[in-house]
């Protein structure tokens, strides 16, 4: 028999420094999304206290036991939180069995989709620095835009940049000095409003203007859809549906969301995935 190929997955991270902004549900779309064509993919969620991607994937487990449904899972992975009571030696310890986790599923998957939390921790900083895209969700609001830098709502001069700015600007740095290749930073507008083209249109100034100063590229984005809110329950993502579609019915609201998610997937414009 031929001897099995090593992979060398390309890592995908989900991160800011906001709650909410909707990390933990695009981390799932993407990952059933590229498992769906054709991809093996494991997920990882370094969210110990919230663990929401962690709840999707047994929500999406139960649900398929209930249902006797055949639908595709990835291997899913938690760090856990060590009892060192030390910090320095707690934050080793997690490091360690992160970083052992991330090298074996390097060497098993095409993919690897790491969720962050909605805060600076020591883990993720070291999923920042190993992505080779990182994607922030951020909702179009100037509130949001703070986590990039900040920029003055009427003159639209940047004034300074965030500290989750000069974190990726590290994380670019040390790729560099590893001879590693560039890291892919996308900004995921999450959640818009079709009302209120406005916002929108000074937010397209607002981020054009941080891009002359931080490298990164942001992309049309989700719009806001309680469907979102709804599939987390059974696990189920939009690409999900024609599966189940004599369990959930089909609306036009969905099929406008999915063809919104297949773009997002498009457009991230990942490695060997069409
Ligand atoms: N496009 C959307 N339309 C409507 N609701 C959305 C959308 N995206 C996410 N949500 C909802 O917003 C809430 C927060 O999303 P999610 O948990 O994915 O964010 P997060 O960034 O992972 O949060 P945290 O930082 O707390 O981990 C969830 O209830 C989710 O269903
Ligand atoms: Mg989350």
């Amino acid at each position: 028999m031929p001897a099995k190929k090593r992979k060398n997955a390309y890592v995908i991270v989900l991160g800011n420094e906001k709650g909410g902004t909707g990390k933990s549900t695009t981390a799932m779309h993407i990952a059933i999304s590229l498992m769906k064509k054709g991809a093996t993919v494991s997920t990882v969620d370094l969210d110990s206290r919230q663990q929401t991607l962690n709840r999707y994937i047994s929500n999406r487990i139960n649900y398929a036991e209930k249902e006797k449904l055949t639908i595709g899972m990835p291997g899913h992975h938690v760090i856990h939180q060590s009892n060192k009571p030390v910090l320095p030696e707690k934050h080793n310890d997690e490091a360690e069995e992160f970083t052992d986790l991330t090298q074996e599923l390097r060497r098993e998957n095409d993919f690897i989709v790491i969720d962050c939390p909605g805060n600076d921790t020591s883990l993720a900083r070291l999923a920042h620095s190993l992505a080779n895209t990182l994607i922030t969700p951020m909702n179009d609001s100037f509130i949001d835009l703070d986590l990039l830098g900040h920029v003055d709502p009427e003159t639209f001069k940047v004034e300074k940049l965030s500290f989750y700015s000069q974190l990726v600007w590290e994380c670019r740095k040390n790729r560099a000095a590893a001879n590693k290749p560039a890291l892919d930073w996308v900004i995921l507008r999450n959640r818009l409003s079709t009302t209120h083209a406005k916002n929108k249109k000074r937010m397209d100034e607002a981020l054009k203007q941080l891009q002359n100063r931080i490298a990164f590229r942001y992309i049309s984005g989700l719009s806001e859809r309680v469907i979102y809110r709804e599939l987390f329950p059974q696990g189920l993502t939009l690409m999900d549906l024609k599966d189940v579609n004599k369990k959930v019915k089909m609306s036009m609201s969905h099929i406008a969301a999915r063809h919104e998610m297949r773009r997002l997937l498009s457009e991230l414009k990942l490695p060997n995935i069409d």
